[in-house]
């Protein structure tokens, strides 16, 4: 029998966690954790894409591979995809921080001109050139880190011209589909419309969010709901003018205080909802009823010091499919880790490695409407693949604050190694 000729076999696994199987969609509640594993397995790649996961032993037998990764003992996972980033903006801030560490508050800061709208101004000031920069290297970063698929949101911007910029500097990103650009206009109230909050709304929803749709520029909208930014009826006007205008909806919902968020989410059926630390019972009721992802971000709770935590465990049993991302931002969450968001999220969320690995595979690119194409390897998905340094899958949690990546496949290729 002539061997199958193949690109890449990716073999000497302890393990493959597919993430496959099962319902379609999301998985949620007792089947959070599924990570559905082929014990000694192996995955074979050809043209960018999974042409089969199964036994080593049978795979090694039946492909002709024109390269081989040996995972030497280690796990393998799908790669990984973060839903929530906001990584096109320019400075940072680290003075901002380090007050927050001496006791001042994220409202507190940003009552002070600070916050959001010190990223605005400076992002306002800054040129493409070197937003592109700082976004390309968080990027790469989170690429060595493991993230192969990553949403970016603008709301730097927050004017049509600046918020248009934003969008065409994420698409710069982008060469292989695998950003996923998020229009966020509606991020806060920019200085010129101080106090006129609903004015600003219309102006988002009435003319940007139809001139992003016209170009092509987002594949979603999203909006900060929550009190001193967005309320609900505002955030509502925004999302509805972008579902009429084709485009997929996310929010921010009731991360700093309750404030109906979960509720519109779930009405609106958003794609997803984010953050949810204060959601009422009745929010996760609407949002399991919906079919609403939560995506999840628990290193912005660790980094704001919070000391607490949005109720996964709570969401988990009603019935929400948990996803997790990093909320890569200069402000709330500045890392591109999303490995490090695993581990804060078991320890502060309260899941298991499983589950935790699961949100940030599979329920991740189902938020993001690409369940079909990453977040689970079985054939015909992209060959977007971690291999883990250990071969226990819980070390990605346990043993944390270090890289697991050994190697991370993207579209095929071993990163660091394209020809
Ligand atoms: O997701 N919550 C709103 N937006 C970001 C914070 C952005 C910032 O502080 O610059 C977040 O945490
Ligand atoms: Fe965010």
């Amino acid at each position: 029998m002539t061997a199958t000729p193949c690109d890449l076999l990716v073999h000497s696994t302890s393990a493959v966690l597919t993430m496959a199987g099962g319902p379609p969609g999301p998985l949620a509640g007792k089947r959070q954790g599924e990570t559905a594993p082929v014990a000694g397995g192996a995955v074979a790649c050809a043209g960018g894409k999974v042409l089969e996961v199964g036994p080593g032993d049978a795979l090694r037998r039946k492909y002709a591979p024109r390269r081989e990764l040996d995972a030497r003992g280690g796990c393998v996972i799908p790669g990984l995809v973060d839903a929530h980033t906001h990584l096109v903006f320019a400075g940072d801030r680290a003075e901002e921080f380090e007050r927050r560490c001496l006791g001042a508050s994220y409202r507190e800061i940003a009552a002070g001109g600070g916050g959001i709208l010190s990223s605005v101004r400076a992002f306002r000031a800054a040129t493409d050139a070197a937003i592109l920069e700082k976004a390309r290297g968080l990027r790469h970063s989170a690429l060595l880190h493991g993230t192969t698929t990553v949403e970016v949101k603008s709301g730097y911007g927050l004017s049509l011209e600046q918020e248009l910029r934003a969008l065409q500097i994420a698409a710069r990103l982008d060469d292989r589909g695998d950003v996923v650009p998020t229009f966020l206009g509606a991020h806060a109230v920019p200085p010129e419309y101080a106090g006129r909050a609903g004015e600003y709304a219309r102006l988002v929803a009435e003319t940007m969010v139809p001139e992003v749709a016209r170009r092509g520029l987002a594949r979603f909208c999203d909006v900060f709901c929550e009190a001193g930014y967005f309320d609900a009826a505002q955030s509502r006007l925004v999302l509805e003018a972008a579902r009429a205008a084709g485009l997929g909806l996310r929010l921010h919902a009731d991360e700093l205080s309750a404030c109906g968020g979960a509720e519109l989410a779930a009405e609106l059926r958003c794609a997803s909802a984010d953050h949810l630390l204060e959601a009422t019972d009745a929010g996760i009721r609407a949002l399991a009823a919906s079919g609403v992802v939560a995506v999840l971000l628990p290193a912005t709770s660790f980094f704001l010091g919070m000391g607490k935590f949005a109720p996964a465990r709570r969401m988990i049993e009603a019935g929400v499919p948990i996803a997790l991302a990093t909320d890569c931002n200069p402000g709330s969450s500045m890392t591109e880790n999303l490995q490090q968001a695993i581990a804060v999220g078991c320890i502060g969320l309260r899941l298991s490695a499983a589950e935790a690995m699961v949100a940030a595979t599979r329920n991740a690119a189902c938020s993001l409407g690409l369940g079909g194409e990453v977040g689970s390897l079985a054939p015909g998905m992209r060959a977007d693949l971690v291999v883990l340094d250990a071969p226990d899958p819980r070390d990605l949690a346990y043993h944390h604050g270090v890289n697991h990546a050994a190697a991370v496949v993207h579209h095929g290729d071993i990163v660091g190694e394209e020809e």
